[in-house]
């Protein structure tokens, strides 16, 4: 439990690194919550006009999350001595990974919509499950031109591979990070219903 909770706190803290923010204010910007969406992910930094810090953002949100999850899995798990348990420390920290990033308590609990970040948490639990991830997202994205469309697919895909590859210690925190990014994608959903979500490449 002590490690369960330890990597809790290490997957919290990477996951509520901001980089979208760190990124454009670097830049000089500006606040990328005071444009678009208000979203501090990369889809809302390309609303900046600015590929590049876009592109940097989306690797850099991507590679905490991964990064969280090989760090907590060469802390704390020993595989002679803790099985891989639903809610060990790995699950546990890619949750925590993911939370941080949506809810950082250096933004006020206001950050981004976890997409990025859960696909390097789905890498680090299992390339497969990366793997599903990634090419969900990208057809998604070529097909449609949606990122927020092809992030909620990417996201459920990952909890769906999970159960159908064998990973099935995986699911429940993959379930429910899916039910959050879905959530926090709520005004998204609206807008796909409406038709007014803006394609990738618009500035709104
Ligand atoms: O990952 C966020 C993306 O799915 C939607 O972003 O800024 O259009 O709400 P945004």
């Amino acid at each position: 439990i002590v490690h369960t909770l330890l990597a809790a706190a290490v997957g919290y803290l990477l996951g509520s690194i901001p980089f979208g923010l760190l990124l454009t204010r670097a830049a000089g910007l500006g606040d990328v919550r005071s444009i678009g969406s208000g979203n501090i992910g990369a889809t809302n930094v390309l609303r900046t006009g600015n590929k590049k810090l876009a592109a940097a953002t989306l690797l850099l949100d991507l590679l905490k999350g991964l990064f969280a999850v090989l760090l907590v899995r060469w802390l704390f798990v020993h595989p002679d001595i803790l099985p891989q348990a639903a809610w060990g420390p790995v699950p546990v920290g890619a949750l925590a990974a993911v939370l941080g990033h949506c809810f950082p308590v250096w933004l006020g609990f206001k950050g981004g919509k976890g997409v990025a970040t859960n696909a390097g948490v789905s890498f680090g639990l299992g390339w497969p499950l990366g793997l599903a991830y990634a090419l969900v997202w990208l057809a998604v994205l070529g097909l449609s031109r949606i990122s927020s469309l092809a992030g909620m697919s990417a996201v459920c895909a990952a909890a769906i591979a999970a159960a159908l590859l064998g990973y099935v210690a995986y699911v429940p925190v993959l379930a429910l990070i899916a039910v959050l990014v879905l959530w926090l994608h709520r005004a998204n959903l609206k807008r796909l219903a409406d038709g007014t979500e803006p394609k990738v490449g618009s500035k709104k």
